[in-house]
């Protein structure tokens, strides 16, 4: 494996604007360099690349790392041939080390990361050997081609393949990764035999996890892997990594409910496909795929199943719209899942139904008019008593306005009544005031500290954890607080970004390497970093003054002990 410290140091010796000029022509702008945006369509520049902070960002479409990212996303590298890649650029040789046997290892996460892709290469290899494997993936009208491009293996029948893969098979790293189950007896054996395995690729081209079909019929039809450190269904969508560059060139994505549809579609040329894993469409889908394209398309099987997914779909949809970006559903006929539908039609008409997509607005008013009786008051009155929570969940202020209005007009009331009825607040009525300050919210605490820290990460070296208390950001400032303890010398912002990459912290870093690129150099980052500190410091010494005030429940400080006068006296003065 690649040690953890060369990444480090092959960002420090890289100069991103180089690697990205081979590829992209940049302008300086600014402390900055710009360039359209290579992962999507604009006219204007909106990419642009920090040199002192090594790190890119596309204020357009979201796209945003380190050296490393780039070359994975932009010739659609997986992240070992990345730094392989850019290791040669510079004459600079990957060093590997090589666990040695017998050592107990502590098993952190890349060791776990080492032995999926273990498990794939050695699934992979399995399929080669198995004509049986082999039939049934041509039989299904799959190209070695696109088999590879997945990584689509094979786990023979036997109850202990995997005893190969790792120096012993009572390995915990096996069971924690659910590759392997312990019985009750204490026995192990494989979670996948006798299987067809599609292995799940998070955003940074690390296998998490698989899914396994079975050859013949038989049930479970699929095994998947359970959730583990590396794997949470509800974050990860199948075939993303595969289908990132499809979806930023066709500024479009097809959500499936399949590992067979997503294949199959790619095989057919539509490669920004991605399925959900055996769950509903989350919220946290639902952002994550409006930032990479323009439309997003749910569709899912023509059956019962279908329709609840779809409809799941848009009320967690509903929260994340945002003005101007689409979302769509496609209904495929009972007898198809895209899969079938592809392959019995053909490109072009599947396209089309694309292109045809009912709009979120159009499903969601046809699904409540479809339950009511229009005609009748009471049918009215329950359409505006359903509609009511689906139409106060959307926050994207055009979206909203104009749904508010068809469910008006189907209730057959005015657009004010409706709003009155349900508490909405017209914005044309709110005070400018109030406005101006709403559009521009104030950066919390924390969110300035965050900043801080991305702009120079030794500063969380000097960050006391007492002062991270209630903030949605302080998970991600503690993780980056005690990575970097971990860490030796100094780390660099695009080290930090790097090591976020695929997390669940990737967004808000993202976010906030965005607003830091705005800062010149002349930022005197260690004075704003204590600045903050005391602010943090204050709050914290009030909110200690308050518990201690409570429970000595209106003492007079003359019947105080020498301990609580000391504490009082320390407590009361700011400073
Ligand atoms: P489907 O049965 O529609 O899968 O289930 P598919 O991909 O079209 O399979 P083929 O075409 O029959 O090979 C949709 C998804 O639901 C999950 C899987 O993620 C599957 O891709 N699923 C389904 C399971 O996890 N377990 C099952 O037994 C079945
Ligand atoms: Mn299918």
């Amino acid at each position: 494996m690649i040690p953890k410290s060369f990444i480090q140091d092959l960002l420090n010796r890289l100069d991103i604007v180089d690697v990205i000029e081979r590829y992209v022509p940049l302008k300086k702008s600014g402390a900055n360099y710009a360039a359209c945006c290579p992962f999507h369509n604009e006219k204007s520049p909106s990419f642009t690349v920090s040199q002192s902070k090594q790190f890119y960002h596309c204020f357009g479409c979201g796209a945003h790392g380190t050296a490393i990212s780039f070359v994975m996303e932009h010739a659609g590298m997986g992240f070992i041939d990345a730094v392989e890649e850019l290791s040669r650029s510079i004459g600079v040789e990957v060093p590997r080390e090589t666990p040695i046997p017998g050592q107990v290892q502590h098993k952190v996460a890349p060791d776990l990361y080492e032995l999926m892709q273990a498990a794939t290469r050695y699934y992979r290899e399995q399929l080669k050997q198995s004509p049986r494997a082999i039939a049934y993936l041509k039989q299904r009208g799959l190209s070695g081609e696109v088999a590879a491009r997945f990584g689509i293996g094979y786990a023979p029948e036997a109850w202990q393949n995997l005893t190969g893969i790792t120096a012993s098979y009572q390995d915990a790293s096996l069971v924690d990764t659910g590759m392997v189950i312990e019985g009750d007896s204490g026995k192990r054996y494989d979670r996948f035999r006798d299987r067809i395995m599609f292995p799940i690729i998070n955003a940074r081209g690390q296998v998490i996890g698989f899914g396994g079909r079975i050859l013949d019929s038989g049930e479970p039809k699929y095994l998947n892997s359970p959730e583990t450190v590396l794997f949470e269904k509800g974050h990860e969508l199948y075939g993303l990594f595969q289908a990132q560059k499809a979806i930023r060139a066709h500024q479009q994505v097809v959500v499936v409910e399949g590992y067979m549809d997503v294949v199959a579609l790619a095989q057919h040329g539509v490669e920004y496909a991605v399925a959900t894993l055996g769950t509903a469409t989350t919220p946290f889908h639902v952002q994550k795929l409006l930032r990479l394209a323009e439309q997003v398309v749910f569709c899912f099987d023509g059956d019962a199943a279908g329709q609840r997914a779809a409809w799941r779909a848009l009320e967690n949809s509903l929260p994340h719209l945002v003005d101007g970006k689409r979302i769509g559903f496609l209904f495929l006929p009972k007898e198809h899942d895209p899969d079938s539908y592809i392959r019995e039609h053909g490109t072009e008409a599947f396209e089309q139904l694309l292109h045809d997509s009912l709009p979120l607005s159009g499903y969601l008013l046809r699904e409540l008019s479809s339950k009511v009786d229009l005609r009748t008051q009471e049918g009215r009155s329950i359409l505006l008593e359903q509609a009511k929570p689906l139409l106060m969940a959307i926050s994207a202020p055009a979206m909203a306005l104009l749904i508010r209005k068809e469910v008006a007009a189907l209730a057959g009331i005015t657009q004010l009544e409706l709003e009155a009825l349900y508490g909405v607040k017209a914005v044309g009525a709110q005070p400018r005031k109030a406005m101006q300050k709403a559009s521009r919210p104030a950066v919390s605490n924390f969110r300035f500290l965050l900043r801080c820290l991305l702009y120079q990460p030794d500063l969380a070296r000097e960050l006391p954890e007492e002062l991270l208390v209630d903030g949605p950001e302080v998970e991600a400032i503690l993780e980056l607080r005690s990575w970097l303890i971990s860490q030796q010398g100094e780390v660099s912002s695009a080290a930090l970004i790097q090591y976020f990459q695929g997390t669940a912290h990737e967004t808000l870093m993202a976010t906030e390497q965005a607003e830091i690129m705005q800062w010149g150099e002349t930022f005197d980052v260690a004075a704003e970093f204590q600045g903050i500190l005391s602010k943090l410091r204050e709050i914290l010494r009030k909110k200690k003054f308050d518990e201690f005030n409570h429970e000595m429940a209106g003492k007079s400080v003359n019947t105080l002990n020498e301990q609580e006068r000391a504490l009082y006296l320390r407590l009361s003065k700011p400073g």
